[in-house]
Formats: C-alpha cells, structure tokens, sequence
C-alpha cells in the first residue's frame, strides 16, 4: 500500500470533517510535552466516535484509557449539556494533563477523569448499580480488552455501543500462533465480541494516518 497517498487521504479527509482546532491542537501539545505516547486516536478516528455518539443519542459515555484527553474531547463535544463522560486512567499524571486539556475546552462540567486501575474502577460502578452507559470506548491495555469486554456488558443497556481501538494491529491479529500477548490478547477479544449472541459486531478496517489497524463497533442486542 502506497502510505503517502493514504496520508495524504487522510489530511484530505480531516480538512473537511475534522478540522484541528486551538483547544485540540493544545490538546496534542500538552500531551507531547508532558512525554506521553502519542497513540491518540486520529482526527478521522475521533469525529468517527463523535459520530457514532450523536447517533446513539449518547447522554452517558464511558472511556477506558484517557491518557491526555484528545478522544474524551471528540466525545465529550457530542454529549447534551446534561450529559456525563466518564474516563479512566491509572496514570496520575496523565489525568492530570487531560483534566487541564478538558477544562480547556469548556467540557469540565459534563466529562469526570477517574483515576486507577480502569477494570477495578468498572467493578465498583457495577457493584454501585451505576447507571446504564449509552456508548463506551476501548482504548487501554490491549491485555484487558477481553475483561473490558465482559464489565462494559454489565454497565450497558440495549442499544448502548461498545468501540474498541486497535483491533487489527498491522495485520498482526493473522498470525494464529503469534508469541506477542498483546496480540493474542486482542484475537481473543475479536472472537469473544463475534461470538458473544448479546452483541452485534462488526470490525472496521481502518487505514490512515496511524497506519493499518481496526475498530470493533458493537451494539447490544435488544
Ligand atoms: N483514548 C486516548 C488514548 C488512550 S492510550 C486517545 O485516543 O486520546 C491508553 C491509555 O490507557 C494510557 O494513557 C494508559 O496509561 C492507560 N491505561 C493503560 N492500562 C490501564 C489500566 N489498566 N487502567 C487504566 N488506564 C490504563
Ligand atoms: C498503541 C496503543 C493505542 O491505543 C493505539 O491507538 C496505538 C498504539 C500502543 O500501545 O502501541
Ligand atoms: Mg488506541
């Protein structure tokens, strides 16, 4: 595949439905800054979870994997004002870089940075019967996705969607007996999610600026 056209496609794709403004641009910035891994989702990516959330109509939004608030931001900008994201995160200062990126962009009082282990923070929402999320999105350690999977189920109603991130991974998800437990961790995920008669799935190719790669994007059956 010829990447520089793909990049180029994508830049395209991004000047018109997913144009960088100040507070998202400062967003990448600060991140940068503070040393953290810049494996944010992609402009195209984030209007893709932003879409997918006016379409379910999402009033409650559950993240896991925060790091400096760039796809809490493209979510966080599709909830009505008496909307709620809740987003977790196990690095301290991380959190801290993504409260002060989302109080930048005005979305303080509608998106909650939690901080801890994301599977442990999910067990105590569903031991408090917290209510239903609308849209949750997967994007932490690939080595959970399977126990995200099986929490967000008990925190979800008909109709709520489940995305997870980084399904595909450069086609590395092709090789049966990969040794890379990431890897392993996220075959098992995609064959849980297919599997799974709770659910309706589908996986999306995703190609751009981040490479090759995939979204799961899932509903719960009614
Ligand atoms: N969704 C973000 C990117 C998240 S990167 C965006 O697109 O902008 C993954 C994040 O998950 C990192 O910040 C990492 O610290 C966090 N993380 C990894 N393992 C975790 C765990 N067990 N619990 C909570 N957060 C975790
Ligand atoms: C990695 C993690 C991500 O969530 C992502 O979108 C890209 C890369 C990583 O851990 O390498
Ligand atoms: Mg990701």
């Amino acid at each position: 595949m010829d990447q520089e056209l793909i990049n180029t496609i994508d830049h395209y794709i991004a000047g018109l439905v997913a144009p960088a403004d100040e507070v998202l641009e400062t967003t990448l910035q600060t991140s940068a800054d503070a040393g953290m891994p810049q494996i944010h989702v992609s402009p195209v990516q984030g209007k893709l979870l932003h879409v997918l959330a006016l379409l379910n109509g999402a009033r409650r939004i559950l993240e896991i994997g925060t790091l400096g608030g760039y796809s809490a931001i493209w979510l966080g900008r599709a909830l009505p004002a008496d909307g709620q994201l809740i987003t977790l995160e196990h690095a301290a200062r991380h959190a801290e870089v993504a409260r002060a990126n989302l109080e930048r962009a005005g979305l303080a009082d509608r998106v909650e940075v939690r901080v801890g282990d994301a599977l442990t923070l999910m067990q105590q929402m569903i031991d408090a019967g917290t209510e239903p999320f609308d849209l949750v999105f997967v994007d932490a350690d690939k080595e959970s996705y399977r126990d995200y999977f099986q929490a967000a189920l008990q925190l979800m109603r008909p109709g709520s969607v489940i995305v997870a991130d980084n399904v595909i991974r450069r086609g590395a998800v092709l090789e049966a007996t990969s040794p890379e437990p990431t890897v392993q961790a996220i075959q098992q995920f995609n064959a849980a999610l297919a599997a799974d008669p709770r659910v309706t799935a589908t996986i999306m190719q995703t190609v751009g600026v981040k490479g090759l790669d995939g979204m799961a994007i899932a509903v719960v059956n009614r």
